[in-house]
Parts: C-alpha cells; structure tokens; sequence
C-alpha cells in the first residue's frame, strides 16, 4: 500500500510577513497520520519555513535545485546538497512552468534529478502534455517520452527514491481540472511503463495528480487506484483549504 502525499507547491508567492501566516495556518492543522505533508516554498523562505514548523510533521522541499550537486561557480543557482544541508529533503523536478517558460530541456532535468539523488534529496519529477498535444491525441505519448528519458538516463532503480506528479499543463491554475478518470487513465500508464523495467519499483513509486486540485475535487482524485496523492499550487496557499485536501487523502 503506497502512503499518500500532499505537496504544496507554493510557486513564486509570498513575502516573509505572508509566509508567517501560512506557517502559523499550518501549524494549525490536524494532519491525519496516515498521510505525508510536504510544502515548496520560494528558496528564500526555506529556513523560515522550516524554523516555523519544527516538530510539525510536515517535510520542507525545494521548487528547483542546480544541475551539479557540488558547490561552485553557477551563479543564482543553489546546489541541492546546500538544499540538503538547509534541512529540505525534496525537490522538484521538470515543473512545467519552468519547461516552457524558463526552457528547462529532458537533458538538464535528468542531471538535476540526479544532482537530487547524490545529494540525498528526492527528487518529485513532474510530468505533463499541454491542451494542443492532448487534443491531438498525443497526451501518452508525451508523457512516456517524458517519463522515458529519466528512465534511460538514470534507470529504473533511480525511481525507487523519487516521486512522481502527473500535472496536465491546461489543468495547473486554470480551474480545469482532469476528471479523475482522465488523470487514473494517465497514472495507469505512467506505472505500467515502469513496471515493463521493475514492478516491484512501479508498485512502490508514488505517482501525485496536480492541478487546480481543491478540497472540493481532492476525494474523488485521492479515490483513484493509481493517484497517490496531489501537487497542490493554489489551494495551499490557504492553510484551511490545503488542511481540507489532506483529510481528503487521509481518508
Ligand atoms: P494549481 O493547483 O494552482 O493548478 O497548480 C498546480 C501546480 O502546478 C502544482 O505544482
């Protein structure tokens, strides 16, 4: 039985007065046990955040980390081992908004992924077609390349410390949310791609739905055999809201 995740991606908001309040929402909550909670605030706000809610059960990842996980001369880049050290202990992956509108390319986020994994962060790959690659029918077959290339890169193996977020460009911020049929469906061949290299890693991995994800929609997505939890942007920015989407997957 895989154990759900709900991630906050927390994008570029926030100003240190904001993400005090957030913190103090958070430290609000009750959590169900049975679930992890992670949250990706702006790198600026990493210490703070993990400060803020020491001996919550809530894990601190980072929205980005440099290509090398040595330190050295990149400037404006933060090495996921310095990440590591901040006290985060994940990191996204290939998050859309940074594939197309920062140019991020298969080849650079295989060796971020890997720059996770030597620093001791997992990685949260996110994976995702836009609506014109979905309305001509190429939604799979985006997503197996996408997936594919940090299989034949790293290996398979490399997915048995990394998590997954299938997150369909024309559902992140929009309002349109995949039905939860539309996502199961996607969720399904992710895990049977993998599994044709190792089941066992397939059967483990945890494969999160995100995309205008709100408490409102969260049970039926969480219901989904194959959706192991949500990459929520919007929704957790509100500590109740994203509170509600937790009990969703605890439940
Ligand atoms: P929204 O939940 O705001 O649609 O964003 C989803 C997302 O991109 C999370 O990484």
């Amino acid at each position: 039985m895989r154990r759900p995740l709900v991630a906050g991606n927390w994008k570029m908001h926030g100003t240190r007065a904001s993400v005090a309040e957030l913190i103090e929402g958070l430290r609000c909550l009750a959590l169900p046990g049975n679930i992890d909670v992670a949250v990706f605030p702006p790198c600026l706000f990493i210490p703070q955040v993990i400060d803020g809610l020491a001996g919550k059960s809530i894990t601190v990842g980072a929205q980005n980390c440099a290509m090398q996980s040595q330190l050295g001369a990149l400037t404006g880049e933060i090495a996921a081992s310095q990440l590591a050290d901040a006290g985060c202990s994940l990191v996204l992956v290939g998050h859309s908004e940074r594939r197309l509108m920062l140019g991020e390319h298969d080849d650079l986020l295989c060796r971020k992924f890997a720059a996770a994994q030597v620093s001791g962060l997992v990685p949260l790959l996110c994976v995702g077609e836009t609506l014109a690659q979905r309305d001509a029918g190429q939604a799979l077959s985006v997503i197996k390349q996408q997936v594919g290339i940090v299989v034949e890169r790293l290996g398979i193996d490399a997915f048995a410390r990394a998590v997954l977020a299938y997150e369909p460009v024309w559902a992140i911020g929009s309002g349109l949310t995949a039905s939860a049929q539309q996502a199961q469906d996607v969720h399904a061949a992710i895990r049977a791609q993998l599994a044709a290299e190792n089941a066992a890693v397939a059967g483990t991995v945890r494969i999160l739905y995100g995309g205008s994800v709100k408490a409102a929609n969260a049970a039926e997505l969480f219901g989904m055999p194959d959706i192991d939890g949500g990459l929520i942007g919007g929704a957790s920015l509100n500590a109740d809201e994203f509170g509600a989407i937790c009990r969703a997957a605890g439940s």
